[in-house]
């Protein structure tokens, strides 16, 4: 998703730039480009490749400059074409990066072309750059203000004007920007990522915010032009990701790092207690009686998964709800739910709108499961739990989607406990499980080559089916979405159960059909719906606990597991899943850890 970094200073920005960019690359992106003030007229250089190409085209025009702006874009308006990248002008003097989505850019563009300005791009951002130039008499705060006062969607803006050397002015509403305090130079950023090693200083705006930087410092107004103090926070930054080691790409790094990003994850539920979930919880807690989950893609499985377990093991009643479709709904609230946003980013823009939506509708109780500490999630809930991935580079969640479900696992453990429902006993043999497995996930990893076969034959094929039941109807859900996301194999999920009730009529010996079968209580069942797909010639690729009794034979091939492992059996199941997607796009050829069309960090509507 699009990414800024904007800076003025006393040096030349452009190396600084043009990193912020690099450490944006794994938000996804089809274009960049950096502009700079210059003399005269603001000079960009734009690339329709990667953010090394940006920096030779930058070094071969000698791109210099003290104030300067730059971003990745991700097409929302207009196709990724050099005329649509970013950095966009307006008239040789406004230059402006933007993420977000402007909803209004039809009438403001008719407008905008009824008093002469010439558009040459497809991009809304094009409308944010001639109004703030239309607002321009000499303060670019005050444009701004004017400006964004007419847009209505999501922005992030950064800008500078070609008449004000050094002076920068951002904007925010519904898109995340940060400001960055250096010595004698101040930042614009859409995630602290962005300016490690320039400063860990930095302040978060607030929805409505306008930021005006010079070298020396920022001030700040809120949507009605007051001037505020935001809280100036110090950000630790997460190890940076380090080299690929002995690995091809960062998702297949990251399937390999899930036994150790477990591990630290619930290294502090030592023991299952409301601490986790920072002080004070345990009255909140106290007083719930249902739990409310929110995410989104691989967030919202790991929210399915744990439905189960707020079921069973806290007996509280549960929702699972895809963010981008509670937020738009007026569901029955009540005031004694725990709602429950999680996240890998800790940025996705619909997840942070249904958690705001929550808030309005009245619910107190929030909490992130998150893997960004200086996230907006975190900093808009009233308890977090940081999951301990690590950076996640690849586009594709895999070591998030693991230790969100092992902190899951640890809040309705705690649930139950509170609640009364889990005795001592209970939390001591959960306790074990959770010690157990990091080894447990270690050993399911070992069988790799197994899945390196499965994928060369399925890579050939253009539609696969996915079968779970229970918990691993997640899981399998999971497993299409990691095929088709990266693999561009058109997979599907279904619950076995309901295979009969239309899907299995796609079943012929040409559609190879995955099947999570644990040793659970809902094994006999699922061996039925296996027997309804070889009836009909389907070809089974089956991912089996030892002791299922599922034997290989003709159309039939299967992946044993270790024996079952309770209720944390789907953190076993998804990785062979995540496996098969990974060499599957492998042997397909696609960009792994970058697949088309996607972002990492989705901070647009
Ligand atoms: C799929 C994937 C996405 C994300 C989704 C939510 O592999 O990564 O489906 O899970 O975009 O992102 P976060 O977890 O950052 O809110």
């Amino acid at each position: 998703m699009c990414g800024i970094v904007g800076a003025v200073s006393q040096r030349d920005i452009v190396p600084t730039l043009i990193e912020g960019l690099r450490r944006l690359e794994y938000r996804g992106y089809d274009s960049c480009g950096v502009a700079v003030h210059r003399d005269g007229a603001p000079r960009r250089a734009r690339s329709m490749a990667r953010v090394n190409a940006l920096a030779r085209t930058a070094a071969d025009m000698q791109l210099e400059g003290l104030t300067g702006i730059a971003h990745t874009r991700w097409a929302t308006h207009g196709l990724p074409a050099m005329q649509n990248a970013h950095p966009i002008f307006s008239r040789e003097l406004i230059a402006v990066v933007h993420n977000g989505i402007i909803e209004n850019h039809e009438p403001l563009r008719t407008m905008l072309i009824g008093r002469g300005y010439e558009f040459v791009s497809q991009t809304d951002t094009e409308v944010v750059a001639h109004l703030i130039h239309a607002f321009y008499h000499g303060d670019l705060l005050a444009a701004v203000r004017a400006a964004t006062a007419l847009l209505h969607g999501s922005y992030a803006i950064a800008v500078f004007s070609n008449d004000e050397p050094q002076r920068m002015v951002g904007a925010r509403q519904g898109s995340p920007l940060v400001v960055g305090i250096g010595a004698e130079e101040s930042f614009l950023a859409s995630d602290v990522l962005a300016l490690e090693g320039s400063t860990d200083r930095f302040i978060f705006l607030e929805d409505g915010d306008s930021a005006d930087l010079t070298p020396s410092g920022v001030r700040i107004c809120d949507r009605d032009g007051n001037h505020v103090r935001r809280p100036e926070r110090s950000v630790v930054q997460p190890r940076a990701e380090g080299s690929l080691g002995e690995y091809r790409h960062y998702m297949q790094k990251e399937i390999f790092e899930q036994p150790d990003a477990v591990a630290q994850t619930i290294a502090e539920a030592e023991p299952l207690s409301t601490l986790l979930f920072k002080a004070r919880s345990r009255d909140a807690f106290d007083a719930i009686d249902n739990v409310l989950l929110l995410g989104c893609g691989t967030s919202h499985y790991s929210g399915q998964v744990a439905k189960h377990w707020f079921e069973s093991i806290a007996r509280l009643p549960v929702q699972v709800e895809i963010a981008s479709e509670y937020r738009y709904r007026q569901p029955v609230e009540s005031s004694r739910t725990l709602v429950v946003v999680i996240s890998q980013s800790g940025e996705t823009a619909d997840t942070l709108a249904a958690l705001k939506h929550a808030q309005a509708l009245g619910h107190e109780h929030t909490l992130a499961i998150c893997n960004v500490a200086a996230s907006a999630m975190m900093r808009a809930t009233k308890w977090s739990f940081l999951t301990k991935a690590g950076r996640e580079i690849g586009v594709a969640s895999t070591k998030a989607f693991t230790t969100q479900l092992a902190a899951l696992f640890v809040l309705a453990a705690t649930l139950g406990r509170i609640r009364g429902v889990v005795t001592a006993e209970q939390e001591a043999r959960y306790r074990l499980q959770l010690d157990e497995l990091p080894a447990a996930l270690r050993a399911v990893l070992a069988l790799e080559p197994q899945v390196i076969a499965w994928a060369n034959e399925l890579a050939m094929c253009e539609h696969v089916l996915f079968l779970g039941r229970g918990p691993h109807l997640a899981i399998a859900l999971e497993g299409a979405l990691k095929l088709k996301e990266i693999s561009y194999i058109h997979a599907e999920a279904f619950p076995a159960g309901e295979l009969k009730h239309g899907p299995l009529a796609l079943v012929t010996s040409a559609m190879p059909v995955v099947v999570c079968a644990p040793n659970d209580g809902l094994v006999d069942k699922l061996k039925s719906n296996m027997e309804e797909v070889r009836a009909r010639g389907g070809r089974l690729y089956v991912i089996a606990d030892v002791g299922t009794h599922i034997e290989p034979g003709e159309s039939m091939s299967v992946i044993e597991l270790p024996p079952y492992f309770g209720p944390l059996s789907s953190l076993l199941h998804v990785l062979p899943l995540q496996l098969l997607a990974y060499h599957a796009a492998c042997i397909r050829g696609t960009d792994v850890d970058k697949p088309r069309n996607l972002a990492k960090s989705v901070t647009v509507d």
